[in-house]
């Protein structure tokens, strides 16, 4: 029996900042509605051509083996968690494998959006705790800008997302009482529908109908969200799931250095933060600049605090998602 460990982390985001003010002069909205609602200033979309999904994964998963101090031949296993892969099949697992010249280990791929993250970490800690790998490499990466209806009509979405990419590398820890003490993973797909891109999954995509009428405005291809109804409901499974996994481990809400909430949207965690009765040192946002980038905002967001030098050894990090689905999961970490 062992424990994992996070031993490198690393992220990416193009360079392409889109601001509040970009949006309003190519659909009606403005910054003041985005920033009082979400909280978000910018994002980043890339520019067409130069990134993928995998290819930022790829990057962040550069920094974070470097900083790992292991080569690439050290990985033992890959888990990619994305909503928005490049190709409808295979997914990105196997390019990073290719891209990065690994050895033909495993390649798994997390379809559990903004809790796809802490789902991959949970899957990635069980093979390590269990001996079977030694390093896993998970990577959380995400390119909405391509998917998004930059119009009038998909406001209401296309302003929250962003492009970007997390990753860590998680290692053998022989210290039991360090590591990954916990993960927590929930699904209620009643709510499949409330927040959801229809295609091009097989239940929607009937080639013949494709073929007779390409329409390329199908709204089924792009992200609809019931927004109230996902806020009211991530403001309690994420309180659920963090309280779950601080009860596991004998924690208390105080003992809480630092909590990472997947930057869905800053009035999420402000109302989390208030209800926990966290100061601002114990939670870290970076949603203003990124906007949500759904499996890829734990681990950009994990990886700035981590440089920005908010986690220490021996903290305990609480990371908590929720997302479409509905899915929802925690992790309690030692550092
Ligand atoms: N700019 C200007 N006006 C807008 C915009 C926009 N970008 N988008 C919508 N509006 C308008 C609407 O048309 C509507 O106008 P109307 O009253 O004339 O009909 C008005 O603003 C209010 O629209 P609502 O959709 O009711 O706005 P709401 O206050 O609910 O805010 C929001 C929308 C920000 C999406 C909110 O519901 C929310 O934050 N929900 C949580 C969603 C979320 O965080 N999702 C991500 C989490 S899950 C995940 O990460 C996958």
């Amino acid at each position: 029996m062992y424990h994992s460990k996070i031993t490198g982390l690393g992220f990416y985001v193009p360079d392409n900042i889109v601001t509040n003010d970009d949006l309003s002069k190519i659909m009606d909205t403005n910054d003041e509605w985005i920033q009082e609602r979400t909280g978000i200033q910018e994002r980043r979309h890339v520019i067409r051509g130069q990134d993928t999904t995998t290819s930022m994964g790829v990057k962040a998963a550069k920094i974070a083996i470097e900083r790992a101090k292991i080569d690439t031949h050290d990985i033992d296993f890959v888990i990619f968690a994305t909503l928005s892969p490049d190709y409808y099949f295979p997914g990105p697992g196997v390019l990073v494998q290719r891209d990065l010249g690994l050895r033909t280990v495993g390649a798994l791929d997390v379809r559990n959006q903004c809790s796809g993250f802490v789902y991959a970490l949970s899957v990635a800690d069980q093979y390590i705790k269990t001996g079977m790998y030694k390093n896993i490499l998970v990577i959380g990466s995400e390119l909405h800008s391509t998917g998004l209806d930059m119009t009038t009509r998909g406001r209401g979405v296309s302003v929250i997302f962003g492009d970007g990419a997390g990753a860590a590398v998680l290692s053998r820890e022989e210290d039991l009482s360090k590591g990954i003490l916990s993960t927590h993973l929930h699904s209620e797909g009643q709510h499949a529908e409330e927040l959801t891109v229809i295609a091009p999954g097989m239940g929607k995509r009937w080639v013949t109908d494709i073929i007779a009428d390409n329409n390329p405005d199908d709204e089924s291809y792009f992200p609809y969200m019931n927004g109230q109804f996902v806020f009211k409901n991530a403001v309690v499974r994420f309180s659920e799931v963090i309280m779950e996994g601080l009860q596991a481990n004998n924690l208390q809400v105080s003992d809480i250095d630092m909590l990472i909430p997947h930057q869905a949207n800053l009035r999420i965690s402000q109302f989390i933060q208030q209800k926990f009765k966290l100061t601002d040192d114990q939670v870290f946002n970076n949603i203003q600049k990124y906007g949500n980038t759904t499996a890829a905002s734990i681990p950009i967001a994990l990886t700035e605090a981590w440089e920005q030098g908010k986690i220490k050894e021996g903290d305990t990090v609480v990371l908590a998602a929720f997302g479409s689905g509905f899915t929802w999961a925690s992790a309690i970490i030692k550092w």
